[in-house]
């Protein structure tokens, strides 16, 4: 060490300036070769002489040499000045107080191996906000769910206010479709005055742009289809085409946009990739758009779905309305409401009103007819379809009903039985337990009730039994029951499930007006050794067991048609702690979870490639379902369990990707923000500064 010591000697002694560059710059010839001197006798601690000269530098080590010269130290006031003066971007910061300081932002971002990364920007002109940058980075910009056909993004974004944006034709074979249209693109354009961070209700937009022009560039759209269908089937067609071409018309640009939908929902989807195509420019403060675009697109399942619970805890309506939101954000289709359980019937039975009166939670947690009207206008104009469930035979009673024995008091007779059981572990899934009395006629009597109370509201091609989680010992524990089994010449319950199951399908086909209508049941004990109560072509299976189980196999082998929602990967409820000290082995799924839950890879695992290849194609398998269970849910958590890992699921839906590139970090990072800027309360997926310099924080070690 004694060494750097005499380096630095050999400095001080050998100039006279006072400052340091200045010293360094005028080292002569001779003292150069002093220094190799020394440096060649103590060569092995070179960088560390070197290292220790820059170190003395900034310890102030030629004190003593200072007042010396004839130059003045600068203060660092006068440093930071100069620096101020010569950076363009500090210039920009600088306000005297630090009150009123203008950020201009020192970034641009650069599509870098189809992601947008950050860089220092070399001139402030032509900087490129984040937002903007993704709109054409890589194959897919900013599109989410990637598009399946086809998807060509021009390189050159037009920029636009939106008040230059119009709907400027719809061309439907039908009246009621050409409002659904005009309707469905007033919810696009609303949203691109929305676009403005500062907008709140009303638009933030400038009207003049500095004489740069962007007033005068218009947008017009054209939707088309030529389908009349106004409600969602599981047959609706979803595709659609979407091109955008720009024309310098004068001093201004014409963009046009093409929308055709094979029906009002594939319309409705491209409506969607066009505001994905659309970013605020915080430069600018403007919008831009991609100049020129042509996408094809069809979704790889048709259904699509979440589950919300409604019973465990209410959720409100506009709540659902935000649900309803976020899935048309990501082309999801089918809001499934576990609408009623043991626990609370928030649901209003005009027919039946003594469930509502003792089954729902307190007057602001029922939901009337016209509310839920109201809501499913509102989904099925976002191209997403409500479906209810009516859970049964277990997951019924309730205290109250119990207490108060409406079904007796009016001469019904006990309509469910073990209801608050104890101990409920006997007798039931969770707490509270209760189970229909299946052998009580008036129970169906109520049940066809409650069944076109809830067709009437509805209204369309699907119906969710529940049926699950029956526990036999319920009914096992009452004489009457016993009896009724042995009058018969059994004693398996799974005979009086069965008689049940096909009385209730009778009531619901009933309640129909005798019309079909496909019911959808859980995997039960029934789906697992009883399947002839259930045909196959009656019903569809909802898996909700692991994906690998033997049964999965079983029901893809004969011939049932499923939805997935095996709690392997999309119970969105799981790992959050228990409640009741059942789910401490359940981990938390993550997004990664649910983007891989490759449905042809699950059914390959059973079937082998040729049988699934017929089962996907003939629509067998139908598709998957996310499931948010509320024993610890309500509105206020509700956005961020479900967002952005159901946005995750959206893309493993719509697109079947192959396989999970870095690439799908840094484009679910981005649309998990344009979520949160569309007022969706999504969860954090990392740290904001990942999704700055995108494509930073990865493990390499980690990926598939
Ligand atoms: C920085 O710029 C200001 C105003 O332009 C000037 O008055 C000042 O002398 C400059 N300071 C230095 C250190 O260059
Ligand atoms: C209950 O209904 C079934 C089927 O409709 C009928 O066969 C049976 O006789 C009825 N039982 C009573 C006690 O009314
Ligand atoms: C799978 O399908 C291909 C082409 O249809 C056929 O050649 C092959 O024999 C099939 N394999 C099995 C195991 O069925
Ligand atoms: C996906 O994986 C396959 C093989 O595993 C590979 O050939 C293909 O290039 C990958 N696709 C992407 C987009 O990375």
């Amino acid at each position: 060490m004694n060494t750097n010591n005499n380096i630095l000697i050999f400095f001080s002694l050998g100039n006279n300036s006072p400052t340091k560059r200045r010293t360094c710059r005028k080292i002569s010839s001779f003292q150069l070769y002093l220094l190799f001197l020394l440096l060649l006798l103590f060569n092995n601690s070179i960088i560390g002489s070197l290292a220790l000269i820059e170190g003395g530098d900034k310890e102030g080590g030629f004190s003593s040499t200072k007042g010396e010269g004839s130059v003045e130290t600068p203060s660092v006031e006068n440093l930071l000045q100069t620096y101020r003066n010569s950076s363009l971007h500090a210039r920009q910061l600088a306000s005297p107080n630090g009150d009123d300081i203008q950020y201009t932002s020192p970034w641009t971002w650069v599509c870098l191996e189809s992601i947008c990364k950050r860089q220092l920007a070399r001139n402030t002109v032509a900087k490129v906000p984040q937002n903007v940058c993704w709109l054409n980075c890589g194959r897919f910009g900013a599109l989410w769910p990637f598009p399946t056909i086809k998807a060509l993004l021009g390189h050159e974004t037009i920029p636009l206010y939106p008040q230059n944006v119009e709907v400027t034709a719809i061309h439907s074979p039908h009246k009621a479709v050409t409002a659904m249209l005009g309707y469905a693109g007033n919810v696009l354009l609303d949203s691109l005055f929305r676009m403005h961070p500062k907008s709140e209700g009303q638009s933030a937009f400038p009207l003049t742009s500095n004489g740069r022009g962007i007033e005068r560039n218009r947008m017009s759209i054209t939707l088309t289809t030529e389908s009349d269908e106004t409600k969602m089937s599981l047959n609706s067609d979803e595709s659609y085409s979407l091109s955008v071409t720009s024309a310098i018309i004068g001093s201004s640009v014409k963009v046009q946009v093409q929308i055709y939908g094979a029906t009002f929902f594939g319309v409705r989807h491209g409506l969607e990739s066009l505001g994905q195509l659309l970013a605020f420019d915080e430069e600018n403060e403007c919008l831009q758009i991609v100049a020129e675009a042509e996408i094809e697109d069809r979704p790889a399942f048709k259904y699509r779905g979440v589950m919300v619970d409604t019973s465990r805890n209410f959720i409100p309506i506009l709540n659902l309305k935000k649900v309803v939101d976020a899935m048309s954000y990501n082309k999801l289709n089918v809001l499934h409401l576990h609408l009623t359980d043991s626990n609370s019937f928030p649901f209003y039975s005009k027919r039946i009103p003594y469930m509502t009166t003792y089954g729902a939670y307190s007057a602001s947690q029922i939901y009337t007819p016209k509310d839920l009207k109201d809501l499913i206008l509102y989904a099925r104009l976002r191209g997403v379809k409500i479906i209810p469930e009516l859970d049964l035979p277990a997951h019924v009673g309730n205290k109250k009903i119990q207490n108060t024995n409406w079904g007796p008091l009016m001469g019904l007779g006990e309509l469910a039985v073990c209801v608050n059981a104890e101990p409920w572990r006997q007798y039931c899934g969770q707490p509270p337990c209760g189970t229909l009395n299946v052998i009580n006629n008036y129970t169906y009597l109520v049940m066809g009730e409650l069944y076109k109370d809830m067709l009437e509201v509805f209204d369309n091609d699907l119906f969710h039994m529940g049926g699950d989680e029956v526990f036999f010992p319920c009914w096992s524990s009452r004489q009457d029951m016993r009896d009724w089994l042995k009058n018969r010449g059994t004693n398996d319950y799974m005979d009086l499930w069965g008689y049940f199951q096909g009385r209730a399908f009778d009531k619901l086909i009933e309640a129909n007006g005798g019309k079909y209508i496909t019911p959808i049941v859980w995997t039960s004990d029934m789906t697992n050794r009883a399947r002839h109560f259930l045909h196959p072509s009656d019903y569809i299976i909802q898996i909700w067991t692991g994906a690998t189980q033997y049964e999965v196999r079983e029901l893809l082998e004969n011939k049932y048609k499923v939805i997935f929602s095996n709690l392997d990967s999309l119970y969105l409820d799981h790992g959050f702690g228990t409640w009741l000290g059942l789910d401490h082995f359940w981990t938390i799924k993550t997004w990664q979870n649910l983007y891989d839950n490759d449905l042809i890879k699950i059914a390959e695992h059973h079937l082998g490639a040729n049988s699934t290849y017929y089962a996907i194609t003939t629509g067998q398998i139908l598709g998957a379902e996310v499931t948010l269970w509320s024993e610890k849910v309500d509105q206020h958590n509700m956005e961020m369990k479900l967002w952005p890992r159901s946005a995750a699921f959206a893309e493993r839906m719509w697109s079947s990707p192959q396989n999970r590139t870095i690439t799908v970090d840094a484009r679910l990072a981005h649309h998990t923000n344009r979520m949160k800027n569309r007022g969706i309360h999504t969860d954090r997926l990392q740290p904001e500064s990942c999704y700055q310099i995108s494509g930073y924080c990865h493990d390499s070690n980690s990926r598939l």
